[in-house]
């Protein structure tokens, strides 16, 4: 197997037979670096699973990160994919977004109180949700408690339960906490929504300068798609941002999502917004997005 030294880079291919059994600590013999010596599932060179994960994320609150997770998630189920959307966040709001209250979710399955498929609840037709909520609380202790390996919690957890989907989304917590770095530890890609604000903006630099310090540690997850959101032609000139975003990121910036007022409704109503307003502009906008990220431009024609 390959193991790369985090510190200088160094790949090292390794005997897997020559490891002690229990050994959970390599040694770089070109730096002297000691670093975590990680299952052979979660190092380098273990083959990318056919199932694509994508997470949903920037440290920014309300930039419609859950909107966004929940109508993807949502349209691609209706395209025919099979998707697992899993809540990441204390704040639940993906089940209540589905009009959903399930009993169990992430935080059964990650601490193995409850088998698999008791923690997944059905939400529609091809879709599937793993609820989030307070009870996330217990993941990050048990991830602040181990002494290493704590960044691939999440990814030993869902890897065996992820080969009946072909999209597992992933909706995460504003900030930058234990479970956000997990995120980036199981994900490939990644979808950053940005609200069309300058400030927001800034938000997606320091972020990129968050995800670059985990890259040193997982150079597999990319950010592949740049979301603009809110765009309001009304109330501000919202084509500079967009423009600079263009210049600045190039086709990493997807057709943006419209302001609309549908969005904020249909969660009160428990409906995706194609099941709340199936002609509305946050409808179209949302369906384009499915087209790009499936690479499809034939959907829903
Ligand atoms: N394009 C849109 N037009 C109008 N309202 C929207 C749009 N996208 C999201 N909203 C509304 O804006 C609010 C914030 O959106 P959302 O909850 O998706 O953001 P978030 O990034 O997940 O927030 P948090 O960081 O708190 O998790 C919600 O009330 C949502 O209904
Ligand atoms: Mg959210």
């Amino acid at each position: 197997m390959k193991v790369i030294c985090p510190q200088c880079k160094k790949e090292h291919n390794v005997d897997e037979s020559k490891i002690p059994a229990g050994a959970t600590v390599a040694q770089c013999r070109a730096c002297g670096h000691r670093f975590p010596l990680f299952e052979p599932a979660a190092t380098q060179d273990a083959p990318k699973p056919k199932t694509r994960r994508i997470g949903v994320t920037l440290s920014k609150g309300g930039v419609g990160k859950t909107t966004t997770s929940v109508n993807l998630a949502a349209g691609l189920a209706l395209a025919g994919f099979k998707v697992l959307l899993v809540d990441t966040d204390t704040q639940g709001q993906a089940a209540y977004l589905l009009g959903m209250k399930p009993k169990a979710g992430l935080t059964e399955l990650v601490t193995g109180e409850l088998p698999p498929a008791e923690t997944i609840v059905q939400a529609r037709e091809n879709l599937w949700l793993l609820a989030g909520g307070r009870s996330l609380a217990g993941i990050k202790r048990i991830i602040d408690r181990k002494d290493f390996g704590g960044e691939l919690t999440l990814c030993e957890a869902l890897t065996p339960i992820e080969k009946d989907f072909d999209f597992v989304i992933v909706d995460t917590s504003p900030g930058w906490d234990p479970l956000t770095v997990n995120v980036l530890f199981y994900v490939y890609e990644l979808i950053t929504p940005v609200s069309l604000e300058v400030m927001t903006l800034q938000g997606l630099v320091e972020f990129l300068k968050s995800l670059s310090s985990i890259q040193k540690y997982r150079a597999d997850v990319t950010l592949n798609y740049i979301l603009p959101t809110f765009l309001d032609k009304r109330i501000k000139n919202p084509d500079a941002i967009l423009d600079r975003l263009k210049d600045l990121y190039g086709e990493y910036v997807c057709t943006p999502i419209r302001y609309n007022v549908r969005l904020s409704e249909s969660p009160a109503y428990g409906k995706t917004i194609f099941e709340y307003a199936p002609g509305s502009h946050g409808s179209q906008d949302y369906r384009e997005l499915v087209r790009k990220i499936a690479g499809r431009p034939d959907l829903f024609a």
